[in-house]
């Protein structure tokens, strides 16, 4: 089922997962910042994929790398020459757009006539120094994992990695996107997450087929639809790419590509051992055999899964909105309720619970209104469990835990929240 981007779009205002960047000011196309729920759930995102690259796999390392860089970098990979968009303008209105976008051969805002393509450097430059006429001209990431390749002779001689080994990190990067647009699908600041794995020549086609399960199976694990994601073949390949896929997200009511998987070859260390004069090339410790490595690079959007995650997760029923998000990804874990904010004995007693949940994951507390509307409210932002303190809490020390997804209720004893809590999170 294809759902309706607005009413993620609003739902993402209403609650503080999404704003429009510099909103007081009329905004700023492209841009987006995060409130206090969308803060913890890309947080939570980030640090299971993180958790999944460089605990759950051997021999991949992560590294944090700078957004600017020595400008021949961009020399270097081709993005000075090759990392264009084609432009046309209408010739009555004036609006701009990206030729591949259109359609027909007229203006698709007033039907004008369009002009010739021409191309469009999608770089992000900036100026370093302080002299007029002196300033460098230095441009913000247009792609993460350059830094990697920068990075690679580095961590081969500060880490005991041996071929086949992989760094991974998850970064900014910036594009002068020419039609931005789609709320987080194509903005002109994102942030990437990648795995660059480095292996013999010989070996790319089984590590890109094994990195393109892999990282498949990883997605399929934390959307709450898995039939919904599929891949899709490129023709058209990027100027580094002699073969790429990508996972998309079926469902999506606008574009559908969340990572691509790219089987890059020598491209990247060849072109920087040539430009830079430093020689890149590997040399296998047990049979003396130099060559470059080769590269299958998983690169991700975080904000495009964000994005997706919350178009899979969202449904209704009636008059209730519930986000259906993984727990292990969802902003809390759990609420507090107690049954009546006037009760000081429920109160106390709701306190201590939550006190002592605290400590271990998310919590919510939450006492306005009848219990009914804090259950709405709560499966609206998606988390989980709720538990009400109730009067037979006073005499029996339990609670009742009530689940997001089917509204059943049953009662735990407070002593064995945290395990029960800690094992259906992690299910
Ligand atoms: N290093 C390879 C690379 O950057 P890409 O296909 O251009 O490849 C990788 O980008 C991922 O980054 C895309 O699959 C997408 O999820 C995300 N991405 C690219 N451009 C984006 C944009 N303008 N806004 C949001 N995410 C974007």
């Amino acid at each position: 089922m294809t759902k309706s981007l607005d009413k993620i779009v609003s739902l993402a205002k209403r609650r503080g997962f999404v704003f429009s960047g510099s909103e007081i000011y009329g905004g700023l196309q492209g841009f987006y910042d995060y409130g206090p729920l969308g803060v913890e759930l890309k947080n939570n995102l980030k640090a299971l994929w993180w958790k999944w690259m460089t605990k759950d796999h051997d021999n991949i390392v992560g590294i944090d790398g700078a957004i600017i860089t020595n400008p021949k970098v961009w020399e270097a990979s081709g993005h000075l020459k090759s990392f264009v968009d084609p432009l046309v303008e209408c010739k009555k209105c004036h609006r701009r757009f990206k030729a591949d976008d259109i359609p027909g051969d007229k203006c698709p805002d007033c039907g004008g006539e369009l002009t010739a393509p021409k191309v469009f450097n999608i770089l992000v430059p900036t100026e370093l120094g302080v002299i007029e006429g002196e300033k460098l001209k230095a441009y913000l990431r247009g792609e993460a994992c350059q830094t990697i390749y920068l990075n690679y002779k580095n961590v081969l001689d500060s880490t005991r990695l041996k071929i086949p080994f992989g760094v991974c990190q998850i970064g900014k990067a910036f594009r002068n996107e020419v039609t931005p647009g789609n709320f987080l699908f194509r903005q002109r600041e994102f942030e990437q997450w990648d795995l660059q794995w480095f292996c013999h020549p010989s070996e790319m086609e089984k590590w890109f087929e094994f990195w393109k399960e892999e990282r498949m199976n990883w997605y399929k694990s934390i959307f709450t639809h898995p039939e919904n994601l599929g891949f899709y073949e490129h023709e058209k390949l990027a100027h580094y790419a002699k073969k790429a896929f990508d996972i998309n997200y079926e469902a999506s009511p606008i574009g559908k590509e969340m990572e691509g998987i790219h089987w890059r070859g020598d491209w990247d260390l060849a072109g920087h051992s040539k430009f830079s004069g430093v020689d890149l090339n590997y040399t296998d410790p047990e049979t003396k055999e130099n060559y470059t490595p080769n590269i299958v690079e998983t690169s991700g959007g975080v904000d495009r899964t964000f994005m997706f995650l919350l178009v899979d997760a969202y449904e209704e029923e009636g008059d209730r909105i519930i986000l259906k998000l993984n727990p292990r990804l969802a902003p809390y874990k759990v609420a507090i309720f107690p049954l009546l904010a006037n009760k000081p004995q429920l109160v106390e007693k709701a306190k201590a619970v939550y006190d002592n949940l605290k400590g271990e994951m998310a919590v919510a507390w939450d006492d306005r209104g009848n219990i009914g509307k804090r259950y709405y409210s709560q499966d609206e932002i998606g988390t989980p469990y709720c538990i009400t303190i109730d009067f037979d809490t006073l005499e029996n020390d339990t609670v009742t835990v009530r689940d997001r997804d089917t509204a059943t209720q049953q009662r735990v004893a407070i002593s064995e929240l945290p395990a029960f809590l800690r094992a259906e999170i992690n299910r």
